[in-house]
């Protein structure tokens, strides 16, 4: 199965993807952690997206196409994938699609819709665990020891563009830019919508499922 999860920063998308890929035994492809790892190993791409991730703003569409289409070329995406926070906006979707046949393209597209007020206070609260990237909330998801990763023990951080400041400027970006592609694959029909800003996590993936049992 091949899936897309799109929705504003902190709509959800990373938890659910971690959950629904293991759960399909397909990979969790998640442009901002390539990018983050990226940044973290000093490569040239990683030193070419610094500046825009810090500023909330997109990486250019040429750069993260090629990215992402190198990935779903590896071995482990022949039974399917989920793209996590790709496409982004209108030119990467085509971008996708042009690789893509009509007979293996997109199964489903799932969109976590959330106000802007919920998507502050997730952000600010999110903690990542340094080792094993396993994600936190200091109200909503507490580890057991707070600062402390349950499943390997090891520190917690914020990520640096989890501010608030930085946070208002991707959800404008993300109105602007990314937006349109509800639109774009209401057409393919393809989108299935989750209003997610007062369900819980637990019920979020209920959901996710529900949706995915009928694609
Ligand atoms: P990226 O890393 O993709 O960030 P994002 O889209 O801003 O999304 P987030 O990771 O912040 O949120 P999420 O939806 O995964 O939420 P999460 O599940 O963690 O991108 C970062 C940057 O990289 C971009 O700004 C851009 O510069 C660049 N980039 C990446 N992809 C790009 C692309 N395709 N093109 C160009 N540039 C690109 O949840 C958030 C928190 O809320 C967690 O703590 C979680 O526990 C909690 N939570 C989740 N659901 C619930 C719930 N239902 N109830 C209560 N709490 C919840």
């Amino acid at each position: 199965m091949k899936l897309i999860f799109l929705g504003p920063p902190g709509a959800g998308k990373g938890t659910h993807a971690v959950k629904v890929s293991k759960s399909l035994g397909i990979p969790h492809i998640s442009t901002g952690d390539i990018l983050r790892e990226a940044l973290a190993k000093e490569t040239p791409v990683g030193l070419k997206a610094k500046a825009y991730m810090e500023k909330g703003e997109l990486v250019p569409d040429s750069i993260i196409i090629q990215i992402v289409l190198d990935r779903i070329k590896q071995n482990d995406c022949k039974a399917g994938y989920l793209l996590d926070g790709f496409p982004r906006t209108i030119a990467q979707a085509e971008g996708l699609d042009k690789k893509l046949t009509k007979l293996n393209g997109i199964d489903s597209v799932i969109y976590f819709s959330v106000d802007e007020e919920v998507l502050i206070n997730r952000i600010t609260g999110r903690r990542l665990c340094s080792n094993c990237g396993a994600n936190y909330h200091i109200r909503n998801l507490k580890p057991v020891k707070a600062g402390i990763c349950d499943k390997c023990k090891s520190a917690l951080y914020q990520r640096t563009d989890d501010n608030e400041e930085t946070i208002r400027k991707r959800f404008s970006v993300f109105k602007e830019q990314s937006l349109p592609l509800v639109e774009y694959y209401k057409k393919k029909n393809l989108l299935k919508e989750i209003e997610a800003s007062y369900k819980s996590i637990d019920e979020v993936n209920k959901k996710v499922l529900e949706l995915l049992a009928y694609s």
